[in-house]
Order: structure tokens, then C-alpha cells, then sequence
């Protein structure tokens, strides 16, 4: 018999694969039909203090091996996903979910983070510190130091279970230094990666960019980020306090994938481009092909073989 369970910050999830923020998780109705699927908890769009429209139109297209997306933080404001969560805890007082919010400064993060833990909300937070998509704003996962500053100033009065949602780093000196930072508080998660932003697709046919917003400049995400995610997992596990669970996201397509990332370390996982495309069923056909892997390599829980990946110096 085999379990997908995992267990983050001392809660338990049945099932250790969910949404990734952005994704089918921006209305109520997205939202309800997570919590009627085999997904291990929802994480829901993340939210800035008022109601936003995003960027404009055509502001995400489907690519041979994932997309590009420059939404703009299309959502409903925070009060809306808080007395969404503060309801469904109600109802489901024994399920762990997560709010996630992207302020676009700090004064905002910290008003929102205040607002968070004056409520009745007792579930995870995913600030996100790594949207690429809103015009004028540098992403802060970048900015060490920044980075620094905003956790410090939050856990001043925060108490509940927060974790930072992280861009993609591609050098092993940055995996060093953002570790030194977030090492510094108590995070319960991170969660690595958001999309790969600020890249540039273009249709030779119409020698035009694919996308409205910022010129044509946009986040990656899909197949086509698996290595870079895998990478930032397994950086970020070798180097994180081992409290600091990690939720890895980026380029999971199957079961096959869900296992990668929890080799090199997840205790969790997201997907959002092929959720996006194939909806609740996705955690179904997943969990299955977890599963059947799991089963035939004798592993009967994740812990079997999370972060057990072996190198050539093993
Ligand atoms: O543009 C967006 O709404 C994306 C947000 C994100 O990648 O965090």
C-alpha cells in the first residue's frame, strides 16, 4: 500500500499535490471545485489589498512546451480570498490551505500581513515575492536585500505559518545567499519556482511579439522549466534550515515529474500551466502515476525517498 501524504509545518495533507497560485484559483467556483478533487489543499490567486484587472489582453499563449504569461496579477482583492479561507476553515477545520498574496510594495505586503493575523485564519500564507508580470515593480526575490528587510519587519508581529513563493535563481552563489536570508526567520515553506520572467516570444510569421503586455516580455512556465525547477529545489533543500519544508512547482506534466521534484527535496508540489490545461482531473491521473512508481520501486510513502537524490560523488 502506498501513501501520498505529506506533512508540512506540523499539518498533514492527503495528498501532496495541489494548484499552483494563478491558475483556475481565482473565483470562489475555481476554488470550490480544488476542494472537490483529490488535490492535496489549494493555494488561491494571489491577492493584492483591492480588486486589480491584470494587464491587458492577449496577456498569455500556449507554447510547444508550456507558455508565456503576463497576467498582472489579475484578482479579486484580499478581502475576498480571506473570508473565503477564514469560511472554508469553518466548514473544514481539519483541512490546511493556502492564501497567497502579492502586495506591490512592502507597505502593502505588511498591511495585508496585518490584516491576515488580526483574523480568524489559522492556514498557511504564500507571500509571493516573485511575480514578474506587473509593469514599474522589480521582483523582490531578486533584491537580497530587500528580501531581508520585508522578513524582518514581518515576523516583527506575524505569528502564523507564513512561506515566501521564490523566483528562479541560476547561479549557486545566489541559491548561498538567498539561503543566508531566509535561514534568518521561520518560515515554514518556500516555494520554488514561479514562472521564468521576462522572457521574449515572437511569431516570425507576423514578426510580432505573442503577448500585449511589457512589450511582449513574459514568464515561462511549463515542461520547458522542469530543469530550472528541479535545480532550485534541490538548491534550496541542500542549503535551507531542514524546518524550512519546500513546495517545488515548475514543468510537472506526470507522475514522473511530481517524483523528480520530491527526490531532489519537495514535501509538496504545485502545478499551474497543465492544470491550467487539463483542470481537476489532472490530480487523478497523477496521483495514479505516483503511485504505480512508487509501488514498483517498493517506496510506500514519500519520505522513502525525498531528497534521496544520488549524484555521481554519492
Ligand atoms: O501575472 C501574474 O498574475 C502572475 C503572477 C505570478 O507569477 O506570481
Amino acid at each position: 500500500m502506498t501513501t501520498l501524504t505529506t506533512t508540512i509545518g506540523g499539518r498533514t495533507f492527503e495528498n501532496c499535490m495541489m494548484n499552483a497560485a494563478g491558475v483556475r484559483c481565482q473565483s470562489d467556483e475555481d476554488l470550490t471545485t480544488i476542494i472537490n478533487s483529490n488535490a492535496g489543499a489549494y493555494v488561491t490567486k494571489s491577492a493584492t489589498p483591492q480588486q486589480r484587472a491584470g494587464n491587458p489582453s492577449p496577456r498569455m499563449k500556449t507554447l510547444p512546451k508550456g507558455c508565456i504569461n503576463s497576467m498582472g496579477l489579475p484578482n479579486n482583492g484580499l478581502d475576498y480570498y480571506l473570508n473565503f479561507v477564514i469560511a472554508d476553515q469553518q466548514q473544514r477545520p481539519d483541512a490546511t490551505n493556502f492564501l497567497s498574496i502579492a502586495g506591490t510594495s512592502l507597505a502593502d505586503n505588511l498591511s495585508m500581513l496585518h490584516q491576515i493575523q488580526d483574523s480568524a485564519y489559522e492556514g498557511f500564507v504564500e507571500l509571493n515575492l516573485s511575480c514578474p508580470n506587473v509593469p514599474g515593480h522589480p521582483q523582490t526575490g531578486y533584491d537580497f536585500e530587500q528580501v531581508d528587510t520585508t522578513l524582518n519587519q514581518i515576523f516583527d508581529f506575524y505569528t502564523k505559518p507564513l512561506g515566501v513563493k521564490l523566483p528562479p535563481y541560476f547561479d549557486l552563489v545566489h541559491f548561498d545567499q538567498i539561503a543566508e536570508v531566509l535561514n534568518k526567520y521561520p518560515l515554514t515553506f518556500v516555494t520554488t519556482i514561479n514562472s521564468i520572467g521576462n522572457a521574449l516570444v515572437i511569431d516570425p510569421q507576423t514578426e510580432r511579439v505573442a503577448i500585449k503586455p511589457k512589450g511582449g516580455f513574459g514568464g515561462i512556465g511549463g515542461a520547458s522549466v522542469k530543469p530550472t525547477a528541479l535545480a532550485n529545489v534541490r538548491g534550496l533543500a541542500l542549503r535551507l534550515n531542514p524546518s524550512i519544508a519546500i513546495v517545488g512547482v515548475g514543468g510537472i506534466l506526470s507522475g514522473e515529474d511530481v517524483f523528480e521534484h520530491i527526490l531532489c527535496g519537495a514535501s509538496m508540489v504545485q502545478i499551474g500551466t497543465q492544470f491550467g490545461y487539463e483542470g481537476v482531473n489532472l490530480f487523478d491521473r497523477l496521483s495514479k502515476e505516483l503511485d504505480d512508481i512508487m509501488a514498483l520501486k517498493g517506496y510506500h510513502s514519500i519520505e522513502d525517498f525525498r531528497g534521496k537524490l544520488k549524484t555521481f560523488d554519492d
